[in-house]
């Protein structure tokens, strides 16, 4: 495995996926947490970092003891650190750089740079740069503004780079990373056929006769653990799918469906009433959202105390809900609501298979499953649903409205080929009524602000550019089609500042 070490820069995940893509299996640590006892790290990476090595609190671990004997690759940070730590020098300089550059003077033979050749273009993002260089450091590439775009420590198989070799401005960062991971060594076996053979595996292992208890959403994640755990424990495995009225359009009953030709042992709860009763008359969006979460655990308890001798909690934990975060500004935007709290209250011992993949990889594994493309393509939908699309109080009424006009967006955008390239979209239902005409008559009624997005991660987000047509023919079809609605627009906000949900 290869371990990266996370100094808080923001593609530190994006190192990791393409690390994965390169099918070798790795994992991100905080930079002060090194796993000196584990045998089977073959290389490390030092992530970039929002601080400089001068300032004062910067994160600075004691590196001396991975120097030397690991191979080890500094990006950004990683590689100033680095110069910084051996008697080289950092400075803000007029040379910083940011956004696209192209190497020069790459020296001939070095293995970091295998098959990439002089003005090949990279990604720069400094305010830093190395201005005097240790003894013992060779340049391997430079830039026009930084000499030291690149080194290599001698005797050692350490090499940095100044550049971003993860994203995907850098057009040889992938073979970069590559050739870095041809110097660790790498037998490159991870692949989502192997990681089903070893989870199963294990699972069987740690399961035996053991019984597990699981709660689907209809989501990708909390999908794949139930076909990946009803792989190795079949019918011991009871999975609950809650309807709390807040799901899209007919989704409850198309789910079940495919959770059922999956073969998995499925109870499906229709709690709706109960959740638009505890939902009448709030309208704070915190509020909404402790009351969902609750219910949720609530419902969810009471099944599995019908159920006899459950051990075991199943949950679609994935990766980047779990690594630890280095917490630079640590606010909380929104408290997200999956499943969190259910563990403490349950009292079962916790199974989660996909917790060191990203999400791409559950999408794989997923396929590799033989699950059904709409299952696995589908976009990412909150924990409280339409609750948090419904501004102002919850009423069955309205949820309609945004079923039914969410419905025809997402519908037509299926159709004109655009639901694979957003990443998620749906309908939001305002508290505003406004002054229309039909026919004849004047109108008043409801607002329904419809909201595309791109991205790849949700941590930042741009509205999606859907053509003026299209959006013209949506708007058309809601307006006539959804009663109680008289006019639509479209979000252009992206996140941030804004957030891809409306609450
Ligand atoms: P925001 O609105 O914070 O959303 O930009 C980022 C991503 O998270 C989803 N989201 C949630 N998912 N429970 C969830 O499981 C929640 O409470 C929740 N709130 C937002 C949102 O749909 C987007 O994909």
């Amino acid at each position: 495995k290869i371990i990266i070490l996370d100094f808080g820069s923001q593609t530190t995940q994006l190192i990791g996926r393409r690390i994965r893509e390169l099918n070798t299996y790795c994992e991100i640590i905080p930079y002060n947490k090194f796993p000196f006892d584990d045998k089977s790290v073959k290389g490390v990476i030092l992530s970039g970092s929002p601080f400089s090595v001068n300032d004062a609190t910067a994160f600075k671990p004691d590196i001396s003891q991975i120097r030397g004997k690991y191979p080890v690759l500094g990006i950004c940070y990683g590689a100033q650190y680095m110069a910084y730590t051996s008697g080289g020098k950092v400075e803000k300089s007029d040379s910083r750089e940011y956004g696209r550059a192209h190497l020069t003077k790459i020296k001939s033979g070095v293995a970091l740079f295998d098959g990439i050749s002089e003005g090949t273009q990279v990604w720069m993002s400094h305010g830093d740069s190395i201005t005097v260089v240790p003894e013992n450091f060779e340049i391997v590439a430079s830039t026009a503004d930084v000499p030291a775009a690149a080194y290599k420590i001698k005797g050692e198989e350490t090499w940095a780079v100044q550049f971003h070799p993860e994203v995907y401005h850098t057009t040889d960062g992938t073979r970069l990373l590559s050739n870095f991971l041809n110097i660790c060594h790498s037998k490159r076996g991870w692949s989502p056929a192997s990681f089903i053979d070893s989870t199963v595996d294990q699972l069987k292992g740690m399961l035996g006769d053991d019984k597990v208890i699981l709660a689907l959403s209809g989501g990708v994640d909390s999908s794949v653990t139930a076909v990946l755990l009803n792989k190795a424990i079949g019918k011991n495995l009871t999975c609950v799918f809650v309807d709390h009225g807040l799901l899209r359009k007919n989704e409850f009953e198309n789910v079940l469906r495919d959770y059922e030709h999956l073969g998995l042992n499925v109870i499906g709860i229709d709690a709706k009433q109960r959740f638009y009763k505890e939902l009448a008359g709030v309208t704070d969006p915190e509020q909404k959202r402790k009351i969902i979460g609750k219910g949720f655990i609530d419902v969810f308890d009471e099944e599995a105390h019908k159920l006899k001798d459950i051990k075991w909690l199943g949950q679609g934990t994935i990766y980047p809900d779990i690594i630890e975060s280095l917490s630079i500004t640590g606010h909380v935007i929104k408290s997200h609501h999956n499943v969190g709290g259910l563990p403490e209250k349950m009292n079962l011992k916790l199974v989660e298979p996909l917790r060191l993949l990203f999400k791409d990889e559950v999408r794989r594994v997923g396929l590799e499953l033989g699950m059904k493309e709409n299952l696995i393509k589908r976009h990412p939908f909150p924990g409280p649903g339409l609750g948090i699309r419904i501004l102002g109080d919850i009423t069955p009424e309205k949820v309609e409205v945004v079923q039914n006009a969410d419905d025809i967006f997402i519908r037509m955008l299926r159709e004109q080929g655009f639901y694979d390239k957003v990443w998620q979209a749906g309908a939001i239902l305002l508290p505003i009524k406004s002054v229309g005409v039909m026919g004849d008559e004047r109108t008043y009624e409801n607002t329904v602000a419809l909201r595309a997005v791109t991205s790849t991660d949700a941590m930042t987000a741009d509205w999606a550019h859907l053509p003026y047509e299209f959006l013209a023919k949506v708007s058309n079809e809601i307006i006539n089609k959804v009663k109680g609605v008289n006019r639509v627009v479209y979000d252009i906000s992206s996140k941030p500042p804004a957030t891809i949900e409306w609450e």
